[in-house]
């Protein structure tokens, strides 16, 4: 696991392509994964109760859906809560959409093919957004420009609108670095390989994760980006300390 054999940023989406087929079951073997989602899908909704207006659906993004593991989780959240929505799942991954879309779904869940980096023009997500929550997990890590990212959210949310990430973040953790490396080196990349006979991006997601900012300085951004009700939990299981929920809510 050397920072040579990691995949560049710009790279990513193929990476993810490579792997797609057998994303779904390499999660299925980490214990916590679709809970931990659940759990954050459930932060966001949650925080939205206020909103739920009959007859106006909440207008939701999954940044980063993926094979829609986190598009399943919040769908289960906004069921449990009786909340009406119409829900987009936005990925940069070809092949993880090709992956989320041939899943069953209510009518109101879309997906589109776009990078994080493109949300600046609304038109990704359907002209004059006004969304009252987004939804990042996993994803934050993977963009550089995460301020610029987190200053478009803001921009595409309407007042008291919120965004729910849930990320990696181990700076500053020694503990939590340790055993981060320790589950790569033993089991992710092994697993990784085991399942798709690629390595390339599970040793990035190690590098990823070590390079990720503390969970302060996620929410110092958050701060910057002019969110307030800035708060973060980390989640159960083996990931604690590891793995987080950050809330954050566009100021009414
Ligand atoms: C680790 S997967 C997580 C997928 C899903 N959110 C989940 O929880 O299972 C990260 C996803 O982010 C996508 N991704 C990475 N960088 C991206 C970017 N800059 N813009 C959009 N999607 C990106 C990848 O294609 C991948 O599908």
């Amino acid at each position: 696991m050397t920072p040579t054999q990691a995949v560049p940023r710009a790279e990513l989406p193929e990476a993810f392509d490579e792997v797609a087929d057998r994303y779904d079951l390499m999660v299925a073997m980490n214990p916590g994964y679709h809970a931990h989602l659940r759990s954050s899908a459930t932060v966001l909704v949650t925080s939205l109760a206020d909103s739920v207006v009959p007859g106006r659906p909440l207008r939701l993004l999954d940044l980063g859906c993926g094979s829609g593991a986190s598009t399943r989780a919040l769908v289960t959240a906004l069921e449990t809560a009786g909340a009406a929505s119409e829900l987009i799942g936005v990925d940069a991954s070809a092949g993880m959409l090709r992956e989320a879309r041939s899943k069953r779904w209510p009518p109101q869940v879309s997906f589109v093919h776009a990078r994080a980096e493109e949300l600046a023009d609304q038109a990704v997500v359907g002209g004059d957004a006004g969304l009252d929550g987004v939804f990042a997990a996993y994803l934050v890590r993977n963009v550089s420009a995460r301020d610029e990212l987190l200053a478009t959210l803001h921009g595409l949310l309407r007042p008291g609108g919120v965004v729910v990430l849930h990320e990696y973040s181990v700076a500053g953790n020694p503990r939590a670095a340790a055993i981060w490396t320790a589950v790569c080196r033993g089991v992710v990349v092994p697993l990784g390989w085991v399942t798709s006979r690629r390595t390339r991006l599970y040793s990035y997601l190690w590098r990823s994760v070590m390079d990720m900012d503390s969970t302060a300085e996620l929410m110092d951004r958050l701060v910057r980006a002019g969110f307030e009700d800035v708060r973060t939990r980390s989640v159960r299981g083996w990931q604690r300390g590891i793995i987080h929920t950050f809330h954050a809510r566009r100021p009414r």
